[in-house]
């Protein structure tokens, strides 16, 4: 199977793709992971995408781009969350792929939702887990519940950084929906409800039930 997951900041496509992940062993590449991951050990990418994602800002095509084709090269089966993030790089991935996409689920929540969802978040500096203080709170408070470490809150999960991401969302990101709708792949998911509401419509989604 191969997926693209888009959706707003906050929307769930973090959460979503690695219960798929669990249960089917289809590979995450997740781009908002692997950047933060670069910027944490200050390679050349790292430094390079930091300035971006601390203002919201889409990180430049040509050092995006390597990176997912670096990581898809090798896989029959992934899910992207997160990428392709507008049309130029939409492209991109067409001609990385050697066979189509199965589908790509577009996630739907509203404003005011995703603003509670990204406000709420707490992540694991050390494991990477996600937590929320309200919907999915750590069992240890403030530490992981995996590995103990601090949560911490994301440093692109600060209101005013929230509020260029989304417009961010709707400039540039957006577009997708058409130019996927156009080849007949987009699979529309209400991301409202718990994580297993909307993880049993995401299967309905992509016909594995
Ligand atoms: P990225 O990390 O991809 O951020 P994003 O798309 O803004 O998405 P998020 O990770 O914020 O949210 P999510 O939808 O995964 O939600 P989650 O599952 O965590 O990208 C960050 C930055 O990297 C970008 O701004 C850009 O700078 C750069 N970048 C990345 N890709 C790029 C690209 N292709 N090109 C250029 N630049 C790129 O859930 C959110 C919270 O809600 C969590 O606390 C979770 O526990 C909770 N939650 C989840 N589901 C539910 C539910 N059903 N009910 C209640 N709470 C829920």
């Amino acid at each position: 199977m191969r997926l693209v997951f888009v959706g707003a900041p906050g929307v769930g496509k973090g959460t979503q793709a690695k219960r798929l992940e669990q249960q089917f062993g289809w590979t995450v590449v997740a781009t908002g992971d692997l950047l933060r991951a670069a910027i944490a050990q200050q390679t050349t990418l790292g430094r390079q995408a930091q300035a971006y994602i601390q203002r919201g800002e889409l990180v430049p095509d040509s050092l995006v781009n390597d990176l997912v084709a670096e990581r898809i090269r090798q896989l029959d089966s992934f899910i992207l969350d997160g990428y392709p993030r507008n049309l130029s790089q939409a492209e991109t991935l067409e001609t990385m792929l050697d066979s189509p996409l199965d589908a790509v689920v577009l996630f739907d929540l509203d404003e005011d939702r995703l603003i509670q969802r990204l406000s709420g978040r707490r992540v694991c500096p050390a494991c990477g887990a996600v937590f929320h203080i309200v919907a999915n709170p750590s069992q240890r408070g403030e530490q992981c519940d995996r590995c103990e470490a601090q949560l911490v809150v994301r440093e692109d999960d600060k209101p005013e950084t929230i509020r260029n991401r989304m417009r961010v969302f709707r400039e540039q990101t957006e577009p997708l929906v058409a130019f996927y709708e156009e080849r007949g792949l987009l699979r529309r998911v209400c991301a409202d409800g718990t994580p297993d509401e909307v993880y049993q419509r995401l299967l309905e989604a992509i016909h594995t039930t």
